[in-house]
């Protein structure tokens, strides 16, 4: 635990004035016409995220010596498609806590919150266009694709207790590590960075994405809920089969196999029922196997790095890489 607090402080510590510009790029940039979609955006958007994507566009784009200063204006798309992408990710899930709080559509309604998401990607959109570049242009709108189709992917998978290991790697690298890795890579552009290190930044990103996703599915088994802001088992209730539990039933008996898929979706869980389904996980192997998993891909994000020259932002762009395995949030 101190560990962990610490790897945050002393990342926190080194990157204050960067979440200070960010958090005000995005009270400056949101541009709302609409007080409601200005309540509505701002309840998910200053609600304290981590500002992980943000902060990986910037820390990219100074690794690759970017010295303009418009990366905090720019960065800030890479939280409001986020933010866009929560709140519709909460209807489809039925999610009803984000960030500590009430998930927006349970608050504003279904239709005011999928309105409210469309506002923020398109103002990621505008803020993309802005930069002039056309493949960031390009790079933004392929997110928007690949996270749809992840999610719908996601959607058409649920309940199904044959998916593979490989259809949910298919799944988190659109819904979740192409967007980091997009940061990432918007960052090398807008330094005008070669080739040989947009393709590592690229690389970092999208291991570190991959990596992120694994361990966000494996805090859904292992988290508590008031740290981790979200609802613990959530996947579960769902019926979302994530890798501890892809990984679970391929070394389970029939009588373990009924079991898991008993519980799949099942509703009113009790507190001791999900401890029993997370201690079988871990005995059939399940969550280690997904750290495991995890902590190789941390490992290739990290090793991505290695072509730059040592220093701050690379140690800093390492030190997250760490980060996405030990959050508790
Ligand atoms: C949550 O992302 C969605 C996933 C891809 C797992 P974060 O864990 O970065 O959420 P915030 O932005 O800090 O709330
Ligand atoms: C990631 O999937 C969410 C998005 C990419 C929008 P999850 O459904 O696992 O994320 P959480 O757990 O709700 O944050
Ligand atoms: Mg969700
Ligand atoms: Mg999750």
């Amino acid at each position: 635990m101190n560990s962990v607090t610490d790897l945050k402080d002393r990342i926190k510590s080194r990157v204050t004035k960067d979440l200070a510009e960010i958090e005000d790029a995005l009270v400056r940039n949101l541009n709302p016409h609409d007080d409601l979609v200005r309540d509505i955006a701002g309840h998910v958007l200053f609600a304290g995220g981590k500002r992980l994507r943000p902060l990986l566009m910037v820390l990219s784009a100074r690794l690759c010596g970017y010295d303009g200063d418009d990366d905090k204006n720019i960065s800030v798309l890479f939280e409001y498609l986020h933010a866009a992408t929560l709140i519709h990710d909460d209807l489809v899930d039925e999610a009803v806590l984000r960030r500590g709080k009430d998930a927006a559509h349970l608050r504003y309604g279904n239709a005011r919150a999928v309105l409210t998401g469309d506002f923020l990607l398109a103002r990621s959109l505008s803020l993309a266009a802005r930069t002039g570049i056309p493949k960031v242009i390009g790079i933004i709108a392929g997110i928007t694709e690949d996270m749809s189709q992840g999610e719908i992917r996601q959607l058409t998978n649920k309940g199904r207790l044959d998916l593979t290991e490989a259809e949910y790697m298919d799944v988190i690298e659109r819904k979740t590590a192409v967007l980091i890795r997009g940061a990432c890579r918007t960052g090398a552009l807008m330094a005008g960075a070669d080739e040989e290190k947009d393709r590592a930044l690229t690389d970092y990103g999208y291991h570190l994405g991959m990596a992120f996703q694994m361990a966000d599915d494996l805090l859904d088994y292992t988290a508590d809920t008031l740290s981790l802001g979200k609802t613990i088992g959530a996947d579960l209730k769902e019926g979302k089969l994530t890798l501890p539990i892809i990984y679970a039933l391929a070394n389970a008996s029939e009588a373990e196999k009924m079991y898991i898929e008993g519980m799949m979706g099942k509703e009113g869980v009790t507190a001791q029922e999900f401890r029993q389904f997370t201690e079988t996980l871990e005995r059939l192997g399940g969550l280690a196997y997904t750290r495991n998993m995890a902590l190789a891909a941390v490992a290739r994000a990290k090793n991505a790095l290695s072509m730059f020259e040592t220093g701050e932002t690379r140690d800093l762009l390492s030190m997250l890489a760490d980060y996405a395995m030990v959050r508790q949030s």
